[in-house]
């Protein structure tokens, strides 16, 4: 038997990451995120339309998504809890970045898996900004692909974020791992 909750938002545990791009200037800007899928090659994002990077996120603009591992809390928060309208992070915080080799936004190398992607098209309403991107290419830490160039399941550490309007916690994933068929 159900019970129905009353709450504004609930997260089921979405992967966290921490998106790099530029601003008018070309510096660049990161920000903390979790509201995402990925569909093939296509990449949906979520962001508030009063953050900084719903202001730099548009049509055209290339920006990559940094996934975090469990020792990076530090770097979620950096992200998150402050607007790149009102202080540099990257330079706060001293975030070090790695230029991309094809032509993509520089990105942070120290998270185990990152996707560089360009912007397609976005949807606008006076609360979100819906970002519909291409993923160009995917990077991945050494440990996370076997010689033959497959993921290697077991070795992946992400950040979750679940919660409802009460509270979000963090959450790690665990290494309880099924083959996908045979279960029916
Ligand atoms: C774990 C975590 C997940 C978040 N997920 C999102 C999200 O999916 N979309 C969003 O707009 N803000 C999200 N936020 C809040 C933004 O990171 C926050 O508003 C930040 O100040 C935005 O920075 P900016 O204004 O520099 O873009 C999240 C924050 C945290 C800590």
């Amino acid at each position: 038997m159900k019970q129905r909750v009353e709450t504004e938002k609930f997260y089921p545990a979405y992967p966290i990451f921490v998106l790099t791009y530029l601003n008018e200037t070309g510096e660049p800007q990161m920000s903390t995120g979790s509201s995402s899928y990925t569909l093939g090659n296509s990449m949906v994002i979520g962001v508030s339309a009063e953050s900084n990077a719903s202001k730099h996120l548009y049509a055209g603009q290339k920006f990559a998504v940094n996934f975090p591992n469990t020792e990076q809390l530090g770097l979620i928060e950096q992200g998150g809890f402050s607007s790149g309208k009102r202080n540099d992070k990257i330079k706060v915080h001293q975030i070090e970045l790695t230029k991309s080799d094809s032509g993509g936004v520089a990105y942070i190398d120290a998270c185990p898996i990152v996707f560089e992607c360009t912007i397609s098209q976005t949807i606008s309403d006076v609360d979100y900004h819906t970002i519909f991107a291409n993923i160009d290419t995917r990077l991945f830490e050494k440990n996370l692909v076997d010689s033959d160039g497959h993921f290697i399941h077991e070795e992946l550490d992400l950040v979750l974020f679940s919660g409802d309007a009460n509270e979000r916690k963090f959450r790690k994933l665990d290494t309880i791992i099924e083959t996908v068929g045979g279960h029916s």
